[in-house]
């Protein structure tokens, strides 16, 4: 039996389990291979250089696993370290593969859900300071104006499994005011990190009536359906057993626990030694 070929997912941690639910709703047929970089988690306040040398080596990683396709489940990667990967490293390294990010096909959609024209973007410092949402938008959808909020702490929330208990109410509370006192005409936040969908249920709480909240899961499985139609060379080349492996680079204990919260089924994850 010829050995798989699964689609990778990458993330720094538990965030992009939260896109690849989405895909794998949309694609169920195909195999997955999620990465979690638990042990070096958050990304948002890493560097530039940093960022993109944590995740070339997963990806390369993913690529011994037999990917021929990895999506970076994860905006501060796709920010910070796509366009190098994709322009400087798969030329040599592996030409005949594809490395896909999360922000593209965001910014390819986000104009049709807001009606005022002014969106606020929730995401982590590194992508923020990247601009790289203002730039992309820019490109898609230039009337739209662009507002931006660090939440540097909802990410180790969820790292760490707190999000849903009453000390995230503060820093919750606090991100949204920021963003949107910059503008009284805001009626569409994107969460713009892929762990932020898991504070959705206090983001709802806390955002005022009637604001249209966008997670990425279903844009990115979308957008991801209509590539491998695109691409039916890629598609086939992707192999269709219908199998999840799960690998983090901490504690698989942690990690089968943590993402069992809110994985629709009993997770077990494999330690990878990067
Ligand atoms: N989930 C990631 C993102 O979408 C990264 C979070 C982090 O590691 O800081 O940005």
């Amino acid at each position: 039996m010829p050995a798989p070929q699964p689609i990778g997912v990458f993330d720094s941690g538990y965030g992009g389990l939260t896109v690849l639910q989405s895909i794998v709703r949309k694609l169920p047929q195909y195999d997955y291979v999620y990465l979690g970089d638990n042990a070096r988690t958050p990304y948002g306040t890493r560097s530039f250089d940093t960022v993109y040398h944590y995740t070339l080596e997963c990806v390369q990683h993913l690529f011994r696993m037999g990917c021929r396709l990895v999506i970076l489940a994860c905006n501060t990667a796709s920010a910070k370290a796509l366009r190098n990967i994709q322009q400087l490293d798969l030329p040599t390294l592996a030409p005949e593969r594809r490395v896909l990010g999360v922000i593209r096909p965001t910014t390819e959609v986000i104009g049709r859900f807001t009606a005022s024209g002014h969106v606020g973007i929730l995401a982590t410092r590194g992508t923020v300071t990247s601009e790289s949402y203002r730039v992309e938008i820019e490109k898609f959808f230039p009337a739209l104006a662009v507002y931006q909020e660090a939440c540097p702490m909802w990410v180790p929330l969820v790292e760490n499994g707190e999000h849903l208990d009453p000390g995230a109410d503060y820093f919750v509370r606090k991100h949204l005011k920021n963003l949107l006192d910059q503008s009284p005409d805001i009626d569409t936040l994107l969460l713009a990190c892929t762990h932020y969908p898991l504070l959705l249920p206090k983001i709802r709480e806390f955002a005022p009536d009637g604001m249209t909240i966008l997670s990425q899961g279903e844009i990115v499985a979308d957008s991801l359906a209509d590539y491998l139609d695109r691409h039916p060379e890629m598609a086939e080349q992707c192999s269709k057993g219908g199998s999840r492996r799960f690998l983090t680079t901490d504690s698989p204990e942690d990690f089968s626990r943590q993402a069992g919260l809110f994985w629709n089924e009993p997770v077990a994850a494999e330690r990878l030694n990067l």
